[in-house]
């Protein structure tokens, strides 16, 4: 290992800091390393914990020392954190915990990729660049959604994924834990969810387009509490923030399997669906299941520190709640007319449910857009996940609500790489590469007032068509590191030069990403039921979601 290797390294960092300043020689780390913590009492365990992250052991001393870490308020921006290697030591310091993460972050890839192996070869040797980096993020919301509920993730691979995202700086992980095609998470309060809403008798495997060919095989999984409890555990040691999602009143499926009694119409034979799609299965606005969910809330919520609920609020087919006598009835008796107004009911109790757990509501932007049609517009207290374009982010940021910004293009990561007939199974696409690296999230024509609503960004990975946690990682990655520099945001334009380098660590983590040539031949979509769809055009396809965005309207599933 030369020293030229670990000059090298500083070139390679992903996300690229705001500044780097590489200076001569080197520093190498003895296995047994010595840290002194400049740390208030409270701060020293977890503190330790991110020392953790780094492949030797450390061990924590009062007086000389090879890491020295400084916590204290205002010593950087909020996440900043400045780490200084000189050829005597690492001082590492921050205003808070996770400067010391992305600190730690930034040394393991000044690291040999070793680093990034569960054990490394004997002999490794630990020598990192005589260097000064300060760094802090641009955005406060660097998010991944997790879906899940149409494909069980185990608690193994989110675990791995929360590894990954701390990696390259991401800060929330959004659980899609519910949907028409499971419920997956364990209820002592309504066993059922979990009983009957975890699995599915059999799954869709064609593509939306095609005739519906299902695979005949039992699927499905929960998260226990306790499961629960270690995911959040875990995810704030790296950093990051668990926002789970429990959608209503719409993507109900898999609840109203377990409790039809709340759905609208009540269909008692309902099934956990086995289609992909939008669904017209919703949950009733009645007193009834207002009480179910305020019960539910109250026993799920407390397992989740974060300020965040998701509460979905999108593709909900309203028209399915049209003559049932449960919603007239509650319409009447609070003088609403209309579903925008019903919806409007329904997600201000909710929103009052979360209220009283200290929670702030996040909903996808089709909440917003559906109360605009009506006379009881969306709380701004309620951050908006901007799904349908730049131009319904705006015009909630314009009314006052804190906007995530999670557009179909470029950050739904189940869409296709590339427009290739290798590419496998995926909705449509594409969403390359390219279109991550090259995209500014916030408009130049959007006001000062506007953009500083945006609070952040966030990729998807939706599973309709990822039945193999092999097909996430190929989804994820490389795109994931491009979402991670534009979210940490030190506008660079030369990501293709360090990217190689980044997915060497990547390799050691036993990532299977998507190879910047192209897919492994084992990756490709092949002839069978995998194979390539080129689907509904992007142009379209997101004309679509813009033009039902802008009516407040619900787009079906755009595919024919
Ligand atoms: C979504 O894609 N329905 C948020």
């Amino acid at each position: 290992m030369s020293h030229d290797d670990a000059r090298e390294r500083a070139a390679h960092l992903v996300p690229q800091p705001h500044s780097v300043l590489l200076g001569a020689g080197v520093l190498q780390l003895p296995a047994e390393l010595p840290v002194r913590l400049d740390v208030p009492a409270q701060e020293r365990a977890a503190v330790l914990r991110a020392i953790a992250l780094l492949p030797v052991t450390s061990k924590v001393v009062a007086g000389r020392a090879v890491v020295q870490v400084r916590l204290g308020a205002g010593a950087t921006p909020p996440e900043g954190y400045v780490l200084d290697v000189t050829e005597d030591g690492v001082t590492i310091t921050a205003a808070d915990r996770s400067g010391v993460v992305y600190a730690v972050q930034t040394l393991r890839q000044l690291l040999p990729d070793a680093a990034y192996r569960q054990a490394a070869p004997s002999g490794t040797l630990w020598v990192v660049p005589v260097i000064r980096v300060e760094d802090s993020p641009r955005f406060r919301w660097r998010g991944m959604l997790l879906d899940v509920a149409r494909h069980f993730l185990p608690k193994r691979e989110v675990l791995r994924h929360i590894d990954l995202m701390s990696a390259h700086k991401l800060n929330t992980l959004h659980l899609h834990l519910s949907d028409d095609q499971g419920w997956r998470v364990e209820s002592l309060r309504f066993p059922r969810l979990h009983e009957v809403g975890s699995w599915r008798a059999t799954s869709q495997v064609s593509h939306y387009s095609d005739e519906a060919v299902h695979d005949g095989t039992p699927h499905g999984g929960y998260y226990t509490r306790d499961d629960l409890a270690e995911i959040v555990a875990y995810a704030a040691d790296r950093a990051i923030t668990v926002i789970p999602e429990i959608g209503v009143p719409g993507h109900t499926g898999a609840l109203l399997a377990a409790y039809p009694e709340f759905g609208s119409p009540p269909v008692p034979d309902r099934a956990v669906h086995t289609n992909w799609g939008v669904h017209d299965a919703l949950l009733a606005p009645s007193e009834q299941s207002l009480e179910f969910l305020r019960l539910l809330f109250d026993e799920l919520l407390p397992l989740f520190p974060s300020p965040y609920v998701h509460v979905g609020g999108d593709e909900s087919v309203l028209r399915a709640w049209d003559n049932d006598p449960v919603v007239r009835a509650f319409a009447d008796k609070r003088g609403l007319s209309g579903s925008a107004e019903i919806f409007a009911a329904l997600m201000a109790e909710v929103r009052q449910m979360l209220a009283e757990h200290g929670k702030t509501p996040v909903t996808w932007d089709d909440s917003f857009a559906t109360q605009a049609t009506g006379a009881a517009a969306e709380s701004t207290t309620t951050l908006v996940m901007a799904w349908r374009g730049a131009e319904v982010a705006r015009r909630a940021a314009a009314a006052g609500h804190d906007v995530v910004l999670s557009p179909v293009m470029p950050t739904y990561f189940d869409y296709f790489q590339e427009a290739h007939p290798d590419e496998p199974l995926a909705i449509g696409g594409p969403v390359t590469l390219g279109d991550v690296a090259s995209w500014e999230p916030i408009p130049q024509d959007w006001s000062q007032v506007e953009s500083a609503r945006v609070r952040g960004i966030q990729c998807q990975m939706w599973t309709e068509f990822v039945e193999d946690p092999r097909l996430v990682d190929y989804l994820l990655y490389p795109r994931t590191c491009a979402f991670a520099e534009i979210a940490w945001g030190a506008r660079t334009q030369d990501l293709h030069r360090r990217l190689p380098h980044h997915l060497d660590r990547l390799a050691a983590a036993g990532v299977e990403f998507r190879p910047l040539t192209g897919p492994a031949p084992w990756q490709r979509g092949g002839t069978g039921r995998r194979a390539h769809r080129a689907g509904v055009p992007m142009a379209e396809r997101l004309a679509n979601y813009a033009g039902a965005a802008a009516t407040g309207t619900v787009a079906d599933s755009p595919d024919p």
